[in-house]
């Protein structure tokens, strides 16, 4: 099967406890490649733009401060099935439910501190990869 690629963040929890390595090893035992990677400082608008399908959700204005309290780290992700591929090694959104040796049953604080986000569809992946990178920006 063709390597695909997936869009993922590592969210202000996880960089504030100097966790971008540990996920990202995670990640790449996984099977995944990071072909990009920048450490950003969401805006507002941003995390507004990039949530917006959440936006009549109850969580929807905490999940925008939370995302916007410390930087992120966005990558996009590619390997064999990346979609899959990251939504297994993430684990279920609520660390509550997820399995032992995900990244979110090893790290996530909560169901909104959870450390990481990742692309639930090809389709989703292209627009999210879109919303952060340019084209030139990755090399795989
Ligand atoms: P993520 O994959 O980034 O997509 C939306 C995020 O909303 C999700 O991960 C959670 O971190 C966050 N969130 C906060 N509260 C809830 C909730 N009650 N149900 C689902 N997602 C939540």
């Amino acid at each position: 099967m063709a390597a695909t690629r997936t869009f993922s963040i590592i969210k202000p929890d996880a960089t504030r406890r100097n966790l971008t390595g540990a996920v990202t090893k995670m990640l790449e035992d996984a099977g995944l490649r990071v072909v990009a990677s920048k450490r950003i400082q969401m805006t507002r608008e941003q995390a507004e733009g990039f949530y917006a399908v959440h936006k009549e959700r109850p969580f929807f204005g905490e999940l925008v401060d939370f995302m916007i309290s410390g930087p992120v780290v966005v990558q996009v992700l590619e390997g064999e099935d990346a979609v899959a591929r990251n939504r297994k090694v993430m684990g279920a959104t609520n660390p509550a439910d997820a399995d032992e040796g995900t990244i979110r049953k090893t790290y996530a604080e909560s169901i909104e501190a959870n450390s990481v986000h990742g692309s639930d569809s090809e389709e989703n992946a292209k627009t999210e990869i879109a919303f952060f990178f340019d084209e030139d920006e990755i090399v795989g």
